[in-house]
């Protein structure tokens, strides 16, 4: 029998005027390749434009696990959690076979646009192996994730209303959300550093064009409270970065009990000594050396950077500060949303 389709129900359209010559003097990398999706205007890359049917209509597995988040939020940390977990504490797996493989980032392609193939073709023109991996980072998303034994780790930043509509009723979905002063900062040091964005200004930019949603997968507050209005639904854990740092052990436990995963209280102690930050920086299978290595990250990038919470302060001075407490008021307003506070 034939599967039912869900027409993709939302409108693209590339972003025009002023907004998109900003974003273009901006993130050199990205040029022009700027769309944005739906009456909430999540700002994507234009390769989007080609899964976006695809991943919306993706056939799920009931064993598939969600780690969905804004960029910056603690989503490669929350992967490996996840995927410990999920793995029955495989170690020596996890430390062989990279994250990115293991749990694959749905719409990496788009961010694999033209501008960055053209020059990444033209450095490794003598690499032709180098070659084959751009192409094969090309593949659609869904084309990949379908290729995908189970159980599936799938990792994305689309909100959930540019996923499958029957997500939450087929598979398990956690969400991370962050303090969005913290999560810009952060932004602003990978998109200086990743060639697909090569970001070129400063913060005080950065944050001024975060705050009108014109950074990639905003905006950051309908993303977030999307994912906030379906937590209580039992396949879906909604978790703050803020949780993780501020108490590992005990939110680690949460998730084992999410997931339907039985630990020891030893066994818990040994995979937060694998995630703390001193550890995960330093663990190659989790890092993006390899993204170094083809010349899509500035050689100081660093993906794991501070894994702190507050370090928005050495960033903002008091205007900005100011303006972004009424950013966060406004938006939060008629929510209940609270973002923990780490001191
Ligand atoms: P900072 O840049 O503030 O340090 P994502 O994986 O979603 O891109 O999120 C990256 C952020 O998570 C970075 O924040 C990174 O340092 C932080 N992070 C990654 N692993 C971490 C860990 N084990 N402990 C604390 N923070 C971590």
């Amino acid at each position: 029998m034939e599967e039912l389709k869900n027409s993709f129900p939302f409108e693209i359209r590339n972003v025009e005027g002023t907004d998109n010559k900003e974003l273009s003097k901006y993130f050199l990398g990205a040029g022009n390749f700027n769309i944005q999706v739906g009456p909430k205007k999540y700002l994507l890359m234009s390769d989007y434009k080609g899964d976006a049917d695809n991943i919306y209509n993706m056939p799920l597995r009931q064993d598939d696990i969600f780690v969905v988040t804004y960029p910056r939020s603690g989503t490669t940390w929350t992967q490996e959690l996840v995927w410990l977990l999920a793995s029955g504490l495989d170690y020596s797996t996890a430390v062989k076979v990279p994250l990115s493989s293991r749990s694959i980032f749905l719409e990496f392609p788009m961010l694999m646009h033209q501008n960055i193939v053209e020059h990444l073709m033209k450095e490794h023109a003598e690499k032709p192996e180098n070659l084959k991996t751009f192409q094969l980072m090309r593949t659609p998303g869904s084309e990949q994730v379908a290729r995908m034994p189970s159980p599936r780790f799938i990792r994305t930043h689309l909100p959930l209303s540019l996923l499958p509509p029957t997500l939450l009723d087929s598979t398990k979905v956690v969400y991370v959300a962050r303090d969005p002063r913290d999560v810009a900062v952060s932004y602003y040091h990978l998109s200086s550093e990743f060639k697909s964005y090569n970001f070129n200004g400063d913060f005080k930019t950065y944050w001024s064009l975060f705050v009108r949603d014109l950074v990639y997968w905003s905006p950051f507050f309908e993303h977030l409270k999307e994912a906030w209005e379906m937590r209580h639904h039992p396949n879906m854990m909604f978790l703050f970065y803020e949780e993780l740092l501020q108490d590992l052990p005990t939110t680690v436990q949460r998730v084992a009990d999410f997931l339907g995963k039985e630990y020891t209280a030893d066994q818990i102690k040994e995979l937060c000594t694998h995630l703390k930050f001193e550890n995960f920086k330093k663990n190659p299978s989790v890092g993006i050396d390899n993204l170094k290595e083809y010349g899509m990250m500035a050689p100081k990038g660093e993906f794991i950077r501070k894994g702190k919470s507050g370090g928005w302060r050495d960033y903002f001075d008091d205007e900005m500060t100011r303006e972004a407490q009424r950013w966060i008021d406004n938006n939060l307003h008629n929510t209940d949303i609270q973002f923990p506070t780490v001191q």
